[in-house]
């Protein structure tokens, strides 16, 4: 035994301390996962004391508890929303039936698979962000970027749960799994794309927490459809979480963007050098920037026409967003949906079978959910009276799967030549110039209530503490 006092050590609301089945699975698990974190975990953060939030129970009061904890330490709590009584499934074939509370036989596969894949991206941004510590613009960041860190563990661990306790063997086995594949690793790379992508500077951190967490949130409200209960009422409990890393990701690049427009202002220049030269970030790279994750992230949606996703559907593993908020049969056997194809040099629309084209679906509600923190960041440059506005790129452009992959359109949804596309790539996506030019400014600020020349402060502190709070203290 291993003397993990269970109600204190991982809080829950599973009823860990009756469950021995579970209860020894996790405690063979849990050893794995602090080395795992030790190992792949935030660089360097052993020793720091950091100001985080930790779930202890699901009400309002529960949720949210903050302090000054060793990460190492943090409570990864194991939590499931309320669920009603007698829920009925509300999409795809089943739909009037009783919602399920086990895996039902013929469906475990693809639940397993779905969790699995879930799973992977959780540890997979932790990893992709373990080096990010080293060059903090502030301690407020340093603390926000930690906060994310644990919580994906969280994550982790509410897919870990499902795993043991769904899946006997074959489900302690993907739990294993998922410590052993690491982001970028190449005999053993996470499972999604875009998790294998280096998370180099915090330009990128943000930009990753606003729209490829974003992508989390939509993939988490789909399953939180879910005709299978715990997945269901697990991955609500994620997206209250889920809320904040997105916070950061909008917050991080509006406070880069309003500090560079306030250098614009006082040199009254919009030129990139001049710019540069004074430390900031130009408005053209934020943009290049945001080409490059919105593309690699609307990418992670999968193709444009799956069977997979009609299976997900129609068997009712996994819902699209808001699915009870849509008047529609809910079972999209005679409807159809619009994807997009380039033929003859142009892009063109085509109806398909609804059913087949849910990925694409999930990418359409995402894409409009994505488009209002844009506009938010406009505001801050309109308000700064700069005469530039930020757009999200066309859905073709940059797409690496699907029926879009490797087509050649323009941020603005021109098709042109593969020529054409080379030479103006580096007018769309970060160059190696960019890159190292942003990679210049990152220098870790370490003092209470400052922050690098590059980014302004937030308007608030975590929890409405003082400018000059110690979110991190490093011993
Ligand atoms: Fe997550
Ligand atoms: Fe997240």
């Amino acid at each position: 035994m291993s003397g993990i006092n269970y109600s204190e050590k991982i809080p829950n609301n599973v009823n860990l301390s009756d469950d021995r089945t579970l209860q020894r699975a996790l405690e063979q698990w849990q050893p794995n996962f602090i080395n795992w974190w030790d190992d792949m975990g935030p660089e360097g953060s052993t020793n720091h004391d950091v100001y985080l939030r930790t779930a202890v129970s699901v009400d309002p009061q529960g949720w949210a508890q903050f302090g000054h904890v060793k990460m190492r330490d943090y409570r990864w709590g194991i939590f499931l929303n309320p669920g009603e009584a007698d829920r009925t499934i509300h999409f795809g074939d089943h739909k009037g039936e009783k919602a399920w509370n086990d895996v039902p036989g013929e469906y475990r596969a693809n639940l397993r698979r779905i969790i699995v894949t879930q799973g992977d991206t959780e540890p997979a941004s932790v990893e992709q962000q373990r080096h990010l510590g080293a060059t903090a613009p502030s301690l407020y960041d340093l603390r926000n970027l930690f906060q994310i860190n644990v919580e994906e563990g969280r994550h982790l661990w509410a897919m870990v749960y499902l795993l043991h306790k769904h899946f006997g063997r074959d489900g302690r086995e993907e739990a294993d799994a998922l410590l052993q594949r690491n982001s970028g690793d190449e005999d053993n790379p996470r499972i999604l794309g875009a998790f294998n992508e280096e998370t180099p500077d915090w330009l990128s951190f943000f930009m990753f927490t606003y729209f490829t967490d974003r992508d989390g949130k939509f993939q988490l409200c789909a399953l939180a459809e879910s005709s299978f209960e715990p997945l269901a009422r697990t991955t609500k409990f994620m997206l209250t979480e889920e809320a904040h890393h997105m916070f950061v990701g909008e917050s991080g690049v509006s406070r880069a963007i309003q500090r560079t427009c306030q250098v614009m202002n006082e040199l009254k220049t919009d030129d990139v050098n001049k710019l540069r030269a004074a430390g900031v970030i130009d408005l053209p790279t934020l943009q290049r920037y945001l080409n490059f994750h919105f593309s690699v992230t609307i990418d992670l949606f999968g193709a444009d026409e799956s069977s997979n996703a009609a299976t997900f559907y129609s068997t009712g593993i996994k819902g699209r967003y808001e699915e009870t908020k849509r008047d529609d049969d809910h079972v999209l056997k005679d409807r159809t949906y619009p994807v997009l194809e380039v033929k003859d040099g142009q892009l063109v629309q085509k109806d398909v079978p609804m059913l087949n084209a849910l990925n694409e679906v999930l990418r359409d509600d995402y894409i409009k959910d994505s488009v209002g923190g844009v506009e938010r960041w406009n505001k801050v440059i309109t308000k700064a009276g700069i005469d530039f506005q930020l757009r999200v790129p066309h859905k073709a452009f940059n797409r690496n799967i699907g029926a879009l992959a490797g087509a050649n359109v323009t941020p603005q949804g021109e098709v042109v030549s593969e020529t054409e596309w080379r030479l103006r790539a580096g007018e769309w996506l970060p160059s190696t110039d960019d890159r190292a030019f942003v990679a210049s400014l990152m220098h870790k600020v370490v003092e209470p209530g400052k922050y690098a020349n590059w980014i302004a402060p937030p308007a608030v502190g975590i929890n409405r503490q003082d400018p000059n709070f110690e979110y991190v203290r490093f011993n």
